[in-house]
């Protein structure tokens, strides 16, 4: 055999490996979900699946090993619906099947979600939405140091913050108090983040997070050096405000 012919040859296989799957079979076989089998004999995977066949032309098959599963619903992933005492999450596993995709999104979205909720064998709705952050919000605690938390708003917020009833007047107008953000849904997210959100990555440094200022930007004013402790404890601080609107005492009175 010369050369030349090998070369080709080898270029044939070459290009038989790099398409993934011929495109028919890829297209021909279902989308393979798994589902734990308290999901499975609940009856909801069956009340599911043609919906979402009739709608897409989707074909969903249910495997018993989730290794093999394009999508699995279990304990892991992206939280779906709620039932059974447990929360079910998505978990997509296989990405060469063009309909794993769409099943997660029609899953995810409102017509998956009122699928999931319009199962009700015997007149009771089994499952319905997962609780959401609000929810949870009510069992995260805040182990920072709450009165720690008060000194270092009040040594390093006020310049630009209103940060409780005796820093009114000070602070820039412009700029939203902690009292208003802290009715904020996602108020923790952003106290917790706050160095990372405009404008305080320009003056803010919190030791071991934040990386130095360039040296051709120093920071524009006097920068506000914080610990990852100090940034804790002021969550905290931001956390029992809440306490404060509904009425009980303020906490640095
Ligand atoms: C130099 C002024 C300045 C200082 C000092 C400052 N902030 Fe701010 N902060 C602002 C401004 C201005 C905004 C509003 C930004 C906006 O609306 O986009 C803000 C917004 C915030 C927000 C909401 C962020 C968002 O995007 O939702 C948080 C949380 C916050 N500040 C926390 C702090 C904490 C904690 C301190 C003290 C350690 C602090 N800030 C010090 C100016 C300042």
């Amino acid at each position: 055999m010369s050369s030349g012919v090998a070369y080709s040859l080898r270029g044939l296989v070459l290009c038989l490996s790099i398409v993934p799957m011929p495109l028919a079979a890829q297209e021909n076989r279902p989308v393979r979900l798994h589902a734990p089998p308290a999901l499975v004999e609940s009856g909801l995977i069956q009340h599911i699946l043609p919906r979402f066949t009739l709608k897409t032309r989707v074909r969903v098959e249910l495997v018993d090993d989730p290794a093999a599963a394009d999508i699995a619903l279990g304990d892991s992933g992206a939280p779906l619906f709620a039932g059974l005492d447990a929360v079910w999450h998505l978990r997509v596993t296989g990405g060469d099947h063009d309909g794993t995709a769409r099943f997660a999104e029609w899953l995810a979205s409102e017509v998956g979600a009122n699928t999931v909720a319009s199962f009700a064998p015997g007149g009771t709705a089994l499952f319905g939405p997962p609780p959401d952050a609000a929810d949870i919000d009510v069992v995260v605690t805040y182990d920072g140091d709450a009165k720690l938390g008060h000194q270092v708003s009040r040594a390093k917020c006020t310049r630009c913050h209103v940060i409780d009833e005796a820093t009114r007047g000070f602070g820039i107008g412009s700029t939203p108090s902690f009292m208003v953000l802290r009715t904020l849904r996602d108020w923790d997210e952003r106290f917790y983040a706050f160095y990372t959100l405009n404008p305080h990555p320009a003056f803010t440094v919190v030791e071991g997070l934040t990386l130095p200022f360039p040296k051709n930007r120093p920071s524009p004013i006097a920068p506000v050096t914080l610990t990852v402790e100090e940034v804790d404890a002021i969550v905290a601080y931001v956390a029992a405000l809440q306490a404060a609107d509904l009425g009980a005492p303020l906490i640095h009175q």
